[in-house]
């Protein structure tokens, strides 16, 4: 691929989001993709590597544990922190000692990668702080011209990020629910996760706001979201219902006020998943004011449909979600 080996920036689709990638070799080019998204220069970007083979030449230590996950989810949306080789640039990892990499399952991702034949470093391919794009019309609404090549591999299957499992400290710790589910990493003989202190931002997705779009986002229960609707109509609000909870269990759809837009995004947690960044845009797009989400319930990709919830309402939730 002749624009990455000058050193530009190409956008390009995988299973989880699109990804805004650089030769993560070339310190220059990473530094392209920092500035375009406007992201702080200490936050690591995840490498992609086309298969896991590759692993030893991008990491300088790799524990039975991430052979055993390798070979299990990739390719697939799982990535693996380990400590970083000499090879990786400081400004791809932000400053860190490790490296985040992945082994993408979209065809036009490992395509681009054979061709590449070398790491790519990509974070979503959004500006920092806002949602990610799961279309190749997101990526060119977000970076426009900034993007020089945007490979368009249609609506991404996951929608939500990978999982990140960070294998530097002997035992897997999860640094970000996302596209396998923790349970089914558990799966797999002799690994055990443990979950991140909630207070330890180490990977900025785990910043309070993030994954945002313009409307303000409240989590509300099932039970309170027609009235909670009728009280912002009243306000004068535009008001985007986004049920992640089955309706049934948030009362019949004639309860919410006339006008208020309903974001439909399926009938299951996978299929909420695939569809839950572009239902924020569609929000956006048509200027709500305050989008109404309930909580999703906890099973399959239910957690990292939860912890992206929670970043788009950031600090914002205004109505306290009763446990
Ligand atoms: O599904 C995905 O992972 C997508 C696609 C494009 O592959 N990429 C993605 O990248 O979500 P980004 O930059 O939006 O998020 C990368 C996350 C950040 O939370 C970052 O902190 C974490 O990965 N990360 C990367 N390297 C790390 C490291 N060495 N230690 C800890 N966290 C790391
Ligand atoms: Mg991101």
């Amino acid at each position: 691929m002749a624009a990455l080996r000058n050193g530009q920036l190409v956008a390009f689709p995988t299973e989880t989001v699109y990804g805004l990638g650089a030769d993560a070799t070339n310190a220059d080019a990473v530094r392209k993709i920092f500035e375009v998204k406007g992201r702080p220069d200490n936050h690591p970007l995840i490498v992609h590597l086309s298969e896991a083979g590759e692993l030893t030449r991008w990491a300088s230590a790799v524990p039975k544990a991430a052979w055993q996950l390798a070979e299990a989810f990739w390719p697939g949306p799982l990535t693996l922190v380990l400590p970083k080789s000499v090879r990786v640039p400081d400004v791809t990892t932000g400053g860190l000692s490790s490296v985040g990499l992945r082994v993408p399952a979209h065809p036009v991702a490992l395509e681009l990668l054979r061709r590449f034949g070398g790491p790519v470093a990509a974070p979503s391919a959004n500006r920092f702080g806002r949602v990610s794009p799961t279309q190749a019309e997101h990526v060119a609404t977000d970076l426009g011209a900034d993007v020089e090549v945007v490979l368009d591999g249609g609506a991404c299957r996951v929608g939500l990020e990978s999982t990140i499992v960070d294998l530097t400290s002997g035992a897997p710790v999860l640094l970000r629910p996302g596209g396998i589910t923790t349970a089914r990493i558990e799966e797999v003989p002799g690994v055990a996760v443990s979950r991140q202190p909630a207070s330890e931002t180490r990977a900025p997705g785990m910043l309070q706001s993030h994954y945002a779009p313009r409307a303000r986002v409240e989590v509300v229960e099932p039970s309170d979201i027609a009235r909670r609707a009728h009280a912002l109509v009243a306000q004068g609000k535009s008001v985007a219902l986004l049920l992640l909870t089955p309706i049934a269990d948030g009362g019949d759809l004639s309860s919410f006020p006339d006008g208020a837009l309903l974001l439909d995004v399926g009938k299951d947690a996978r299929e909420a998943a695939q569809q839950f960044y572009a239902a924020l845009r569609r929000a956006d797009a048509a200027n709500a004011d305050v989008i109404l989400a309930s909580p999703p319930a906890l099973q399959g990709l239910g957690e990292a449909l939860a912890d992206r919830l929670r970043k788009a309402s950031g600090t914002r939730t205004s109505t306290p979600t009763p446990t």
